[in-house]
């Protein structure tokens, strides 16, 4: 049953994930494209019930895998399985931050990141956030592609991606999440006076305000 459950909301979110990465990687096409996608993306992850069943997929799925290492705490695990978990255990320990600080600023202030927030952060901390995204983006890619072969096996439809696939998938992944990171960063076009942006005046202010940091970029 536990197998299912994780099967299904596991499912569920990779549905947004799938989305959310394809939309990541189109920063390297510049501001214009990336914002306009989400712009549409949007509509549908953040219509209230849709990101209601998004986020409860999330927290349900991270929980059976927690709960399943703990009452099953002899599995033998492949190489692969050790990776999939390895990934699953990073995502775990950064995802609800980076909810909170990229959806809270909207849930709570009404400010979306958008493409220049990403460019603030990563202007502001470099040594921070490039490895933080390339790790969360192949992290989540890995895990996402991995575990929706698992989970058709479970649900009776068998078709998971060889090992072989599985890593060249990952690596054209984590091409694009450089390739992407660039266009956040800078590298190819200019990418404007990021500190003006609503995400950086922001956060800039709850950096000082409450937790004594200032940021200047
Ligand atoms: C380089 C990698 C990533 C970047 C740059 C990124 C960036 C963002 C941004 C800007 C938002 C706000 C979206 C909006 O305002 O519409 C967001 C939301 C979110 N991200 Fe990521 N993200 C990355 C990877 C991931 C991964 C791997 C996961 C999950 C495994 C993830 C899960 C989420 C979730 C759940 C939300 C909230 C969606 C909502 O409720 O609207 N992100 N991310």
């Amino acid at each position: 049953m536990l197998k299912q459950i994780q099967a299904v909301s596991g499912l569920t979110f990779a549905v947004f994930l799938a989305l959310h990465l394809t939309n990541t990687w189109l920063a390297s096409l510049g501001p214009g494209v990336y914002d306009g996608m989400q712009g549409v993306l949007r509509t549908f992850y953040q219509f209230a019930p849709v990101e209601a069943i998004l986020l409860a997929a999330l927290a349900v799925h991270a929980s059976v895998g927690v709960l399943r290492i703990v009452v099953e705490p002899k599995r033998t695990l492949s190489t692969r399985a050790r990776w999939h978990r390895y990934a699953g255990f990073f995502l775990l320990l950064f995802i609800g931050g980076h909810i909170l600080a990229v959806r809270g600023s909207s849930w709570f202030y009404d400010v979306y990141p958008g493409f220049e927030g990403l460019a603030f952060s990563i202007s502001a901390v470099p040594g921070y956030f490039y490895p933080y995204y390339f790790l969360l983006a192949v992290a989540g890619l890995y895990h996402g592609l991995n575990g929706t072969g698992i989970a058709l096996s479970r649900l009776g439809r068998p078709t998971a991606l060889s090992s072989a696939g599985l890593q060249r998938a990952t690596a054209a992944g984590a091409v694009l999440t450089v390739l992407a990171l660039g266009g956040f960063g800078g590298w190819y076009y200019d990418v404007g006076d990021v500190r003006s942006s609503g995400f950086a005046v922001l956060t800039t202010r709850i950096a000082g305000e409450v937790l004594g940091v200032q940021i200047s970029p």
